[in-house]
């Protein structure tokens, strides 16, 4: 079974992918998306959004972890992909899922979902600009309003040579809404012959097996389920029990601890009440954290507060 954490912008950062891929239960990590609008970037963007470029493309426990892309333009997404590569990224992936306002207005993520032939030029000329050997994977939606497209886009997508597929199990209308149509992914699976992965509500080891039984997919991509839950891909993988609150209390010490530039620290404050928002799903105790720091806004009361 292959476990892949899954890309969050805003969420899933360096440090976040340092920390849930330590105990090595992922099999891959995906970047937050770099959005290509209509320039080449210079390696410095790459390394900002991926650091792990620098040792070896890889977090510290070696899980490999690829830059993914999110543009319209074939040709800027093809030079930003050759770029990615050529500084390490063990590959591309492209977000063909974004459900941004911002993003759709300029033609980029799950707006993409309603021109199968504009997903099969951007995948091609990615899979050309890039070595051969590097897997170029895409992330879609099941479509935008309706999944009316989602055999055409799975299609289109494999025909341009994507070497695996994974499916968010909601149009970008649904948002985030519950269920995740897995049964769906089964007919995009049985449509196909590369390899899809699964994406959608998976919070628990149930929902994993649910999920695989449904989709047919060996193959399983977590989310927001990684976040409430920080060990969740070794409680499927390995039956682990739910990491007990202690344990989560020094991994949020160490998030905001997390050696990072100077000007990458002004946002954790908000970023540790937003993972403390996640962490109220599972933990009970994290709502009472919450409420004690919400009126904080300095990082260094805080940790102090979450040291107690
Ligand atoms: C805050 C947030 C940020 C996200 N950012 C990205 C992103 O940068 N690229 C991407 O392909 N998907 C992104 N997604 C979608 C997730 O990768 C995933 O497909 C989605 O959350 C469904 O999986 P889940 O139900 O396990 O959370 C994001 C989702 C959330 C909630």
């Amino acid at each position: 079974m292959k476990i892949i954490l899954a890309p969050m912008e805003g969420v899933v950062d360096y440090a976040m992918r340092e920390l849930l891929t330590a105990s090595g239960d992922y099999d891959l990590c995906v970047t937050e998306f770099v959005r290509v609008v209509d320039q080449l970037y210079r390696p410095a963007h790459f390394r900002k959004i991926c650091p792990e470029l620098d040792h070896g493309a890889a977090t510290r426990s070696g899980t490999p972890v690829r830059v993914q892309l999110l543009g319209q333009h074939p040709g800027w997404m093809a030079e930003n992909a050759a770029v990615a590569t050529h500084l390490g990224s063990p590959g591309i992936d492209l977000n063909f899922g974004c459900p941004a306002k911002t993003v759709n207005r300029h033609k980029g993520g799950a707006v993409l979902l309603r021109e199968p032939e504009t997903l099969y030029r951007i995948v091609r000329a990615v899979r050309e600009a890039v070595p051969d050997r590097l897997p170029v994977s895409a992330k879609m939606r099941l479509g935008y309003e309706t999944p009316d497209l989602a055999l055409d886009c799975a299609h289109a997508i494999e025909s341009a040579g994507a070497s695996t597929l994974t499916v968010h199990a909601r149009t970008k209308a649904e948002g985030y809404r519950p269920p995740a149509h897995w049964h769906i992914i089964d007919d995009i699976r049985r449509h196909v012959s590369l390899p899809v992965i699964a994406n959608g509500d998976i919070w628990s080891r149930e929902d994993a097996e649910n999920c695989q039984r449904i989709s047919g997919c060996k193959g399983i991509m977590l989310g927001r389920g990684a976040l409430c839950l920080p060990n969740l891909a070794a409680v499927i993988r390995r039956q682990d029990r739910a990491l007990p609150w202690p344990g989560l209390c020094d991994l949020l010490v160490s998030y905001a601890t997390f050696p990072r530039p100077d000007k990458a620290r002004g946002y954790l404050p908000s970023r540790i009440k937003q993972w403390l928002r996640y962490l109220m799903r599972q933990y009970p105790e994290a709502r009472i954290l919450f409420e004690k720091i919400k009126q904080l806004r300095q990082l260094d009361e805080i940790t102090a507060m979450l040291k107690l």
